[in-house]
């Protein structure tokens, strides 16, 4: 009987002791709103905010939503409208990428949203990925501080060619993918957007985790990324403005094919012209000797003539 009593006050009181442990574990993790650290799933109620600073972000945020994103992605960012999608979880890296990117908020669905300036300020992106962040938490986190001092370029240049180079190229010029996507050039990307492309692995572009690129070996392709991609110095001679080695190929080939053209011509020219001036010194010079045509034509005049041109050749 105690025991049954015991076990039943104790068990419940378990559970609540472990819950608040893991949600101090998330909230000390992702500095997470306590809204989301307890698993608000759906709720829009952004008062159960402990630090009054970060309820205030979260509610800038929900305006800033309110009136630039929700028509697409519904009032409670889950996609319920069917233009766009559920953004709850995708966590607030992806929503600072897509916004710092210029890609959102669009103007009309299209294929691929390019790259443009940014419709908000930096605090403002935070505004609204923290709001977002609040109706769901986990997903990519926000790119951390980044220190590339002791950062390998030589490592971050192998790790690029073999993991980044297939789809953006070897200069970082970016190509055409199938299906019409196409993977972007990397000119005026920042640290974070490559922190948080790599780890969300937006649209067609794969998702690396740190299995696959630990964060050491990011920080290498970051800092190759930042320093040799956008400040190439070019040792081949003109860059031709990095677009690419086989659209730089074809230039060579242009140019290089049009050059011989030009001398083939004028080689081609002199020789006609010095073929003419020798013709007429030949028959200047030994017109008995040349007597094929002289004979031939004998032929149809003077059979005799004509072999005795024969005789002579002979
Ligand atoms: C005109 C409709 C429209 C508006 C407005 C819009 N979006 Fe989007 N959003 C889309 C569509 C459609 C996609 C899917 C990607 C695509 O087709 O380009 C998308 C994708 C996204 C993604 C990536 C989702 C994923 O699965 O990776 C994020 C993040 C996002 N939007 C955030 C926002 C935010 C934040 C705003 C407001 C500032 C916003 N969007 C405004 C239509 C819109
Ligand atoms: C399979 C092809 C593919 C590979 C491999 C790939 N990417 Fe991407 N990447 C893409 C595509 C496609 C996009 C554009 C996604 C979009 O528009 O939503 C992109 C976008 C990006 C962006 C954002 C660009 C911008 O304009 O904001 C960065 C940064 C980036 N990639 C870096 C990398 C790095 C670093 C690697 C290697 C670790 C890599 N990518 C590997 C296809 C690829």
């Amino acid at each position: 009987m105690g025991l049954r009593l015991l076990r039943r006050i104790l068990v419940p009181f378990a559970a609540v002791v472990l819950a608040a442990c893991v949600g101090t574990l998330v909230i000390g993790r992702t500095h997470a709103s306590s809204a989301g650290a307890e698993g608000s799933t759906s709720s829009l109620s952004l008062t159960s905010d402990s630090s009054p600073a970060r309820s205030a972000e979260i509610q800038e945020g929900y305006q800033l939503f309110e009136s630039h994103c929700s028509t697409c992605h519904g009032a409670e960012a889950n996609g319920s409208t069917g233009i766009a999608p559920n953004l709850q979880g995708l966590g607030p890296g992806v929503v600072q990428l897509w916004l710092s990117s210029g890609w959102m908020p669009l103007k009309t669905p299209s294929v691929q949203p390019v790259r443009k300036k940014p419709s908000f300020t930096p605090a403002r992106i935070r505004d609204i990925a923290l709001f977002i962040e609040s109706l769901h938490p986990g997903g990519t986190p926000f790119a951390p501080k980044l220190h590339l001092a002791s950062a390998s370029l030589a490592e971050g240049f192998s790790l690029y060619t073999v993991n980044c180079a297939p789809c953006h190229t070897i200069t970082g010029a970016g190509d055409a993918l199938a299906d019409g996507y196409h993977a972007p050039g990397l000119h005026g990307v920042t640290r974070t957007e490559i922190w948080e492309a790599v780890r969300s692995g937006p649209q067609n572009m794969p998702q690396f985790g740190p299995k696959n690129i630990t964060p050491a070996q990011l920080d290498d392709i970051i800092k190759y990324v930042t320093e040799k991609i956008e400040h190439p110095e070019s040792p081949g001679g003109i860059s031709l403005g990095g677009v690419g080695p086989v659209a730089e190929g074809f230039v060579g080939l242009f140019v290089g094919v049009g050059a011989c053209l030009v001398a083939a011509y004028w080689v081609g020219d002199r020789t006609v012209r010095d073929e003419e001036g020798h013709g007429e010194g030949e028959s200047d010079e030994d017109g008995d000797g040349e007597s094929d045509g002289d004979g031939g034509e004998a032929v149809t005049s003077d059979d005799a003539s004509s072999a005795e041109g024969d005789a002579e050749t002979r």
